[in-house]
């Protein structure tokens, strides 16, 4: 049996980092201008970053998380009022953030910066909603127990909060918000949204 390859982040390993190859591999190699709203500390754009055809921005409103000279360029921005033009982006990433914004509005300024056809990801938490969950929440226990064996914890210099929202509500506001997307719960206490822009508007000009 082939033994399988470490993990990428397995020295740097937290439920975050765990499903960042997911999100890269997720993201087209035609994507050139990908954002990263709410970057942190750069693990993920650095992460990206190492295609030479691929330009990454991170934005994030800590300072103090930004280094200088990384290959990805940070901006210090708000995600619910983005500093960039209509349709900048091919691929715009979100990665635990949306929990510490106003989501509505960081959803619809995401969507703005994503040029049509571009891919939409989101990485999230969602609370505990009662006992209708426990099977869920056995699962990312047991997938946990599994997953952090031979790897490192790692915890980022970055601002934690908890998620207001449960889990059933992050679903409905991904749907009310980026209609069509798909919403996968994910082990270990995360879920991920995708979606695409979708080419024309719903209702164009064409239509009537
Ligand atoms: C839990 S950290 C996640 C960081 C990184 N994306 C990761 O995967 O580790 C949440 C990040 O959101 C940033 N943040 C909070 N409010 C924000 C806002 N309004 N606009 C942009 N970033 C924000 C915080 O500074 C922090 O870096």
């Amino acid at each position: 049996m082939t033994p399988r390859a470490p993990h990428a982040f397995a020295a740097q390993w937290n439920h975050n980092t765990h499903y960042y190859p997911l999100l890269r591999a997720a993201i087209p190699e035609t994507a050139h201008r990908v954002l990263d709203i709410g970057c942190g500390d750069g693990t993920f754009c650095r992460f990206l970053g190492d295609t030479p055809t691929r330009s990454v921005v991170g934005v994030d409103v800590d300072r103090r998380l930004m280094r200088p000279g990384d290959p990805a360029h940070y901006v210090l921005s708000s995600a619910e009022a983005l500093g960039f033009a209509d349709a900048t982006f091919d691929a715009v990433a979100m990665t635990m953030v949306l929990h510490h914004v106003d989501a509505e509005t960081a959803l619809a300024e995401a969507v703005r910066v994503l040029r049509r056809g571009g891919i939409l990801l989101v990485l999230g938490i969602g609370r505990y909603g009662g006992p209708p969950g426990l099977p869920w929440e056995l699962r990312d226990a047991v997938a946990h127990r599994l997953h952090a064996r031979g790897k490192q914890a790692w915890e980022p210099p970055t601002t934690k909060v908890d998620p207001v929202e449960t889990w059933s509500q992050a679903l409905m506001t991904a749907r009310r918000c980026l209609p069509g997307c798909s919403w996968t719960r994910l082990p270990m206490w995360r879920y991920l949204i995708t979606w695409t822009k979708p080419d024309a508007p719903p209702h164009s000009r064409e239509d009537t």
